[in-house]
């Protein structure tokens, strides 16, 4: 049978990357000793007053059609949101509903790109980026993010990847994996080369409440001067630890927006009224449960930090934000990807291989710091261990 291109250039980027995290809970459910390190699943539950918001909006009906841009309260409380972020009005029909990020994403690039079209994207990169920008035909760029720059994405890496077909650049910040956070002036200069060249920002801010002590998250949303081609993307996933409701939104302006529901009217023919009351609770007032990430995956941040940095000569960076810290391996001549599988087998610290993310990560690991302390401790340890016995 003949199947279109898309089953065809998508094949190899689903699932695949996640090998390491199936075969982890596979020895799991199999009865053994596994510490996940893996995915950005937190680690504190929702809180019990969104579980009971949506059951009591379920059990009073709001179980029916909505319609394709989100229900009226949910828009309401985006709008005063991100007017209150970013500094002036941000109407409600420069949103759209979608469930999480990950649709967001993808029907806001249907809707800027197609074959051939160049998307930069800083590498490393969030696993799905490859398949979200391959799926409408549109060639990933990747730019390379240096450490010795703190893996921020940089005006001359952009302007050396930059032709006559890219389109968009595709930021996140915070960063996922590298825990990067873009300064003002850093997006100040990509907010003028895309100016300049008349690119899209397609900006990806997930984890925009999970920032560590004294770091200031900045989105191109705020200036004024880009709000034609900026478009922003996130959900409550893990401002809310909720990421099973799905529950996300895009924003841009008035014409991306108008341009996009169709698109998101054809792919889901509505959202779900419960999950949207639930979500328009989350957004009335600061996160409590962000508050309290924030704070634990700081702590844990700097203990891994202090138990294995230079341990073995490894080498940790330390995040700005975020969820996962990486390690850099390469002192054990392995590659990030053996040593990843090797530790599995051997200690039973579940973590990312580097290159799940990207080229550039090819001699490193990513740890997620949503492991509860004891665990958590117990996993460094055996992942010093383990290191020593390479080196
Ligand atoms: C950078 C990044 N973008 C998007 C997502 C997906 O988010 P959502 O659950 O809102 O679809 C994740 C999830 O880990 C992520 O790390």
């Amino acid at each position: 049978m003949r199947y279109a291109s898309i089953t065809q250039r998508l094949a190899d980027l689903g699932g695949e990357k996640w090998e390491l995290y199936s075969r982890a809970k596979q020895m799991a459910k199999d009865g053994q000793d596994i510490i996940h390190m893996t995915i950005g699943e937190p680690d504190v539950a929702t809180s019990v007053e969104l579980i009971e918001s949506a059951a009591q909006a379920m059990a009073k009906g709001r179980t029916k059609y909505s319609n394709g841009r989100g229900e009226p309260e949910l828009l309401n409380a985006l709008s005063q949101r991100y007017s209150n972020t970013v500094g002036r009005t941000i109407n409600e029909d420069q949103f759209v509903c979608f469930p999480g990020t990950q649709t967001a994403l993808f029907a806001a690039l249907m809707a800027l790109t197609e074959a051939g079209d160049e998307v930069l994207v800083g590498d490393p990169m969030y696993a799905t980026y490859a398949g979200l920008i391959s799926a409408s035909g549109a060639v990933m760029v990747p730019v390379p993010l240096e450490q010795e720059k703190g893996f921020e994405l940089t005006e001359d890496n952009i302007i050396s990847k930059i032709t006559p077909r890219t389109r968009v650049i595709l930021l996140n910040s915070p960063h996922n994996p590298t825990g990067a956070v873009l300064s003002h002036q850093r997006m100040q200069e990509i907010i003028d080369l895309a100016e300049k060249h008349d690119l899209w920002i397609l900006s990806d801010e997930v984890y925009d409440e999970m920032l560590f002590d004294g770091v200031k998250f900045i989105s191109p949303l705020s200036f004024p001067k880009a709000e034609e081609r900026v478009v922003v993307v996130s959900s409550i996933s893990k401002s809310h630890a909720a990421p099973g409701f799905r529950s996300g939104w895009s924003v841009g302006s008035v014409e991306f927006t108008k341009r996009l529901l169709p698109l998101a009217e054809t792919m889901l023919f509505g959202n779900q009224p419960f999950i949207a009351d639930m979500t328009a609770k989350a957004l009335s007032k600061p996160s409590k449960v962000a508050a309290e990430m924030r704070k634990k995956y700081e702590d844990r941040a700097h203990r891994i930090y202090t138990c294995l940095n230079g341990i073995a000569g490894l080498h940790i960076n330390q995040p700005k934000a975020g969820m996962f810290v990486l390690i850099d391996v390469s002192s054990t001549g392995m590659s990030g990807e053996s040593f990843a599988f090797d530790l599995l087998e051997k200690t039973g610290v579940a973590v990312m291989p580097g290159s799940s993310f990207g080229s550039e990560l090819d001699k490193w690991v990513r740890v997620a710091l949503t492991v509860e302390d004891d665990a958590f401790d117990t996993a460094c340890q055996r992942i010093a261990k383990y290191s020593l016995s390479k080196v």
